[in-house]
């Protein structure tokens, strides 16, 4: 039977850490959230962020603009947040709507305020080997889990399924310099199976139900970042949960494993961008 990787006490662990931390600072840190449209799911995951900056002495300030919002004004908001010396990091929440240049929008943030490693700058010092301000949140959450548990990359066969460059890509990427083996998986991939069956790890970020019990080796680990309803409305991630437990070494649940450490890391990410910026 596998051990459960708990995110919920390991994010509760972290942010009792870092709220002692943030007691102790005279300024506190702030993290300016820029939100556009009504997606629903977005909505949720800002208010979750806010929540829980608040709770820990972030000071958290969203700005909200209809869906309809010229890019201009989006770029005037970040130019005079990159100049705000009482800001210390600044995520524009994806998706954006199609009218707008993610790209640019991204872009325009100050790389040593960029809490999600999302600008080309940040993102490609992950790629080429530098350190970036901050790893990205959900793929620095993923390690932090596998190394509260003793669960080392060093030579492991790691699967990555996903490319997407929120999650699979700088996953990937993080791994290999954790010195992993990563073998990159996504919908065109033949042989998924004989990949994921040689993996030590797997790490599934498709929002598909796609890992079943027979594609995972005895005591592997088995990280599940996706997350979606089924058609009777209940929660669930990539993998066929109650199936895989019996096989894996270490799996994590959805809700409750990777989701909480994606939170964790951006506070985490906003009190590492404060302190460089206040020279701690
Ligand atoms: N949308 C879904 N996940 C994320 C995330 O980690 N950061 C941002 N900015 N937008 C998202």
């Amino acid at each position: 039977m596998a051990k459960i990787l708990d995110g919920k006490s390991l994010r509760d662990k972290l942010l009792e850490n870092l709220k002692t931390e943030i007691d102790g600072f005279g300024v506190k840190p702030s993290l300016s959230v820029i939100l556009v449209g009504n997606d629903p799911a977005s909505r949720i995951y800002v208010n979750n962020k806010k929540k829980t900056a608040e709770k820990l002495g972030i000071i958290s300030t969203v700005f909200t603009y209809p869906e309809d919002v010229e890019e201009a004004v989006i770029i005037n908001k970040i130019d005079e947040l990159n100049n705000d010396k009482n800001v210390h990091a600044i995520l524009v929440q994806l998706p954006l709507p199609e009218h707008l240049d993610k790209n640019k929008i991204i872009n325009r943030i100050s790389p040593n305020k960029d809490v999600d490693c999302f600008t080309f700058e940040n993102y490609g010092k992950l790629a080429s080997g530098e350190e970036p301000a901050v790893y990205p949140c959900t793929p620095n959450g993923v390690l932090l889990l596998l190394k509260e548990y003793g669960i080392e990359l060093d030579g492991k066969n790691v699967a990555v399924i996903g490319r997407s460059n929120l999650v699979g890509k700088p996953m990937g990427l993080l791994a290999m310099k954790e010195n992993a083996t990563v073998t990159f998986c996504h919908s065109h991939t033949k042989n998924l199976k004989e990949i994921t069956k040689r993996a030590d790890v797997i790490i599934s970020a498709t929002g598909h139900p796609v890992i079943k019990v027979d594609m995972v080796k005895e005591g592997a680990v088995v990280v599940d970042v996706g997350i979606f309803k089924d058609e009777n409305g209940k929660l669930r991630g990539d993998v066929e949960f109650g199936e895989v437990l019996g096989v894996a070494g270490f799996i994590s649940p959805v809700p409750g494993g990777v989701g909480p450490m994606t939170i964790a890391s951006l506070m985490l990410n906003t009190v590492k961008l404060y302190k460089k910026q206040n020279k701690y």
